[in-house]
């Protein structure tokens, strides 16, 4: 059986740190979606590890790890990465069938947001174009590397299309030549690591090993339930798992939704909780919330249980991890988004009309102090109602909450 870790709100949530945390008890982790705009950032004493592609299992040296089908893959990104770890030989594992992002894709995501009447705000890496091409049936797969005469016809015909948006966009497309030399010098990092993965992670299931599926971003902007268009361009959500990585979806067993006590998002789009004045900028800084991918500064609000019930329902969630309840420390009042006002009325659900609603508040008294607290009965009482009332709210059993970025700063109930 695979156990997954999904993301409920609109991504950086703090999955690393779940994921790590749990990492040690698994002989697999799975990264099954997205690319290099995932950014899971891990603190291990005074060390902070910054992950894009790499599965969080790389921190365990028992734990093999598999970057899966469904994954968009950035080779360079994924060389440089791969250089700040020793011994990933029979640890890491890229699935031949993942797609590659390619430099005409970066130049598309740029070019298209600069184009459009109100940018997605992306992250600029290629995921959407990339993913774009998959779809179409056009795209480079890691395969491809294994015979690159092939895989230069290939991408010939791909830029002779691509021909039109030079002048579309004011863009000059590389030449074939100058990508397939870059392939050249990028392809023996990557090549000792290609594998069928989806063999794998059956021969493994079947001598009963542990598997943990990581999810990236989040299901708010999962491309067909999210906040369309302003999403990413995978499954983020639990099913996603499966396609992206070859394992049923009679083997998921155990899905863990990770939420923030309050709630962030990166790039543009509907987020009815959002804080602008004072509030906002005490929990971005207090929270560090700036990407870990981009460096952009992320939108902050409240905790919206309406979103994060919709998501654990696509999710199917068994709990609920809580992380940096301790950037709240401090507040003397917090607020939980309960219902919208839609149309003169109190809603509970997510209209597909989502930007006009208005979020309906319930408050909190605050708390002192709950940062590097790692029992609930330590916690302050405050906080307990806090973390009591979101399992009512939400009707999803709290099982962790994160009180700092440290690697032990965790309450397992
Ligand atoms: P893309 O994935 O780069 O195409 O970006 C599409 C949207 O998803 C943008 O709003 C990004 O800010 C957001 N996004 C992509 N990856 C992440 C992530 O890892 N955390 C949070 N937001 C993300």
């Amino acid at each position: 059986m695979a156990d997954l870790i999904v993301g409920i709100q609109w991504g950086d949530e703090g999955k690393g740190k779940v994921v790590d945390s749990l990492a040690g008890q698994y002989d697999y982790v799975v990264r099954y979606q997205g690319g290099h705009n995932a950014g899971h950032t891990i603190v291990v004493g005074s060390r902070k590890v910054a992950l894009h592609l790499l599965p969080s299992g790389i921190l365990y040296p028992h734990c093999k790890n598999i970057i899966g089908n469904g994954v968009v893959i950035d080779p360079w990104a994924l060389a440089e990465e791969m250089q700040s770890f020793e011994n990933l030989q029979g640890r890491l594992f890229v699935s031949d069938k993942a797609h590659l992002i390619l430099p005409y894709h970066i130049l598309l995501d740029q070019a298209k947001e600069k184009n459009k009447q109100r940018a997605i705000g992306t992250t600029g890496k290629g995921i959407g174009p990339c993913y774009g091409d998959k779809i179409l049936r056009n795209g480079i797969r890691v395969m491809d590397l294994k015979n690159l005469e092939v895989m230069k016809t290939k991408i010939a015909h791909i830029l002779q299309e691509l021909g039109y948006v030079e002048k579309l966009y004011g863009i000059e497309l590389p030449s074939v030549d100058s990508i397939m030399q870059k392939i050249e010098s990028v392809r023996p990092s990557i090549m000792p690591f290609i594998a069928d993965s989806t063999q794998i992670l059956w021969k493994a299931q079947e001598k009963g090993e542990k598997i943990l599926c990581e999810g990236a971003q989040g299901s708010m902007l999962d491309v067909d339930h999210g906040t369309y268009p302003f999403v990413t361009s995978s499954t983020t959500i639990a099913a996603g798992a499966c396609s992206g990585s070859g394992l049923s979806p009679k083997s998921l067993k155990n899905i863990i939704g990770v939420a923030k006590a309050y709630c962030t998002r990166v790039g543009n789009g509907v987020f009815p909780t959002e804080e602008e004045g004072e509030v906002g900028e005490w929990l971005r800084q207090k929270g560090g919330e700036f990407g870990t991918t981009t460096g952009r500064a992320r939108r902050c609000g409240w905790f919206d249980s309406v979103a994060v019930k919709y998501a654990c329902g696509l999710n199917g969630c068994d709990s609920l991890s809580i992380m940096k309840l301790d950037v709240l420390d401090g507040l003397e009042r917090v607020k939980v988004c309960v219902a919208y006002e839609y149309e003169g009325k109190r809603i509970d659900y997510i209209p597909t009309d989502y930007n006009n609603v208005k979020p309906i508040y319930q408050e909190f008294e605050g708390w002192e102090k709950t940062c590097g607290v790692r029992s609930f009965d330590s916690l302050p009482s405050k906080a307990q109602d806090y973390i009591k009332a979101l399992e009512e709210i939400t009707k999803v059993k709290i099982s962790m909450i994160s009180t700092s970025p440290q690697r032990d700063d965790i309450i397992m109930r």
